[in-house]
């Protein structure tokens, strides 16, 4: 039996991925650690067989509770973070609590017991890219984040690797691109436009939309981190992606078109201060040294699928709606 902490684990990839485990890995417990911030959400992990997951709520800057449940782990995954860049303007505290000393916390007592760690990141510590730029990011590309919530992300990989080489911390590394699949909260791109139009309401464009993410199906992520988990090397960071780069622009007009509507019934509304122009990834490490290949590689499939789940989980997000909603009227947006 292998004992694994996933924190963060009531959260969207976080719980995408402890459904993966407990699928993939039957001899593996998984206990979840999570706060429940807004963000998380408890009927995420429902359906899972209880003598499989456990669920702690708890702060992953909770040093007593990190260091009793680390010290029972064999490997702790760490997802917990707060991660919206539009929050993060707003209110940056809670980004320095938990992305920077709630991941000390977690190395502090990893370093204690000889815990495998893995740190899940993003591919927003590196800053954008030009539109026309014929480079993607690499593991070798120099740090550069533009927002309160990439600069905490980005601050805590460097923590990671610093515990590495000072402490021999057993711990690995991946930044990966935007997801999108189940569980997404509301407040996000793709789930809010879906849920505008479930709502009677025109979705939201920020700016001209010409930024481009480059979107992966959460299950990809989810097969990405189980496997640098068990196979990746000590010590080393590796970008996962799927070569899914869109423009906000194509992607609201896809989702208008698969929900049956107009596509060009959506609004213009503010643009993000400091909009991050394009993200886009080359994982090459990844696929050539540990063999990983994202399979959900078709975007329109992947997205009506996801329509799909919001269409029929009303219930899941429904009484956040208003909330979030009012939360961006308030910016123009
Ligand atoms: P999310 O906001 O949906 O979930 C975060 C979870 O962490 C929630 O369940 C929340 O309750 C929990 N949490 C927050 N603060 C906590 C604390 N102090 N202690 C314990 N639990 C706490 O986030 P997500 O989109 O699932 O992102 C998960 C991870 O993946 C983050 O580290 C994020 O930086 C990274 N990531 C996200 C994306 C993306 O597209 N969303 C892409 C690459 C990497
Ligand atoms: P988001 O889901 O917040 O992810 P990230 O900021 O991590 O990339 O936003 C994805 C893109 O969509 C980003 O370029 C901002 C844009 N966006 C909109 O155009 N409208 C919206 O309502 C939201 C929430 C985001």
């Amino acid at each position: 039996m292998v004992e694994v902490i996933v924190t963060g684990g009531a959260g969207f990839i976080g719980s995408n991925f402890v459904h993966h485990v407990v699928a993939e890995r039957p001899q593996w417990h998984v206990t979840v650690l999570d706060k429940l911030t807004y963000a998380g959400n408890l009927q995420n992990l429902s359906g899972l067989p209880e003598d499989r997951v456990a669920f702690v709520h708890g702060d992953i800057a909770d040093a007593d509770l990190v260091d009793s449940l680390v010290a029972k782990a064999d490997a702790v995954v760490h997802y917990a973070a707060e991660s919206h860049n539009d929050n993060s303007l707003q209110n940056p505290r809670p980004f320095i609590d938990t992305n920077l000393i709630g991941t000390y916390t977690l190395l502090e007592a990893v370093r204690r017991h000889g815990v495998r760690f893995h740190h899940i990141s993003t591919d927003e510590v590196y800053g954008d890219l030009e539109l026309d730029d014929p480079n993607r990011f690499t593991e070798h590309t120099a740090y550069n984040p533009s927002s309160p919530y990439s600069s905490t992300k980005a601050g805590s990989d460097l923590l990671v690797r610093a515990w590495i080489r000072s402490f021999g911390v057993q711990a690995t590394i991946s930044n990966c691109s935007n997801n999108y699949g189940p569980y997404q909260h509301i407040e996000k791109f793709i789930p809010r436009q879906i849920t505008n139009v479930l709502s009677g309401i025109r979705p939201k464009l920020y700016g001209t939309g010409l930024n481009v993410r480059d979107w992966i199906h959460t299950n990809d992520h989810s097969s990405a981190v189980l496997t640098v988990l068990e196979e990746g090397r000590i010590g080393e960071t590796y970008l996962i992606g799927a070569n899914g780069e869109k423009n906000n622009k194509t992607v609201i007009e896809l989702i208008l078109e698969l929900m049956g509507k107009n596509p060009h019934d959506f609004d213009h509304v503010n643009d993000r201060p400091g909009h991050d122009m394009r993200y886009a990834i080359d994982s090459t490490k990844l696929r050539t040294e540990l063999g990983w290949q994202p399979t959900f590689t078709d975007f329109r499939s992947g997205l009506a699928d996801t329509i799909d789940w919001y269409s029929t989980h009303r219930e899941w997000w429904q009484a956040q709606k208003d909330e979030v909603e009012e939360r961006y009227a308030r910016v123009g947006q």
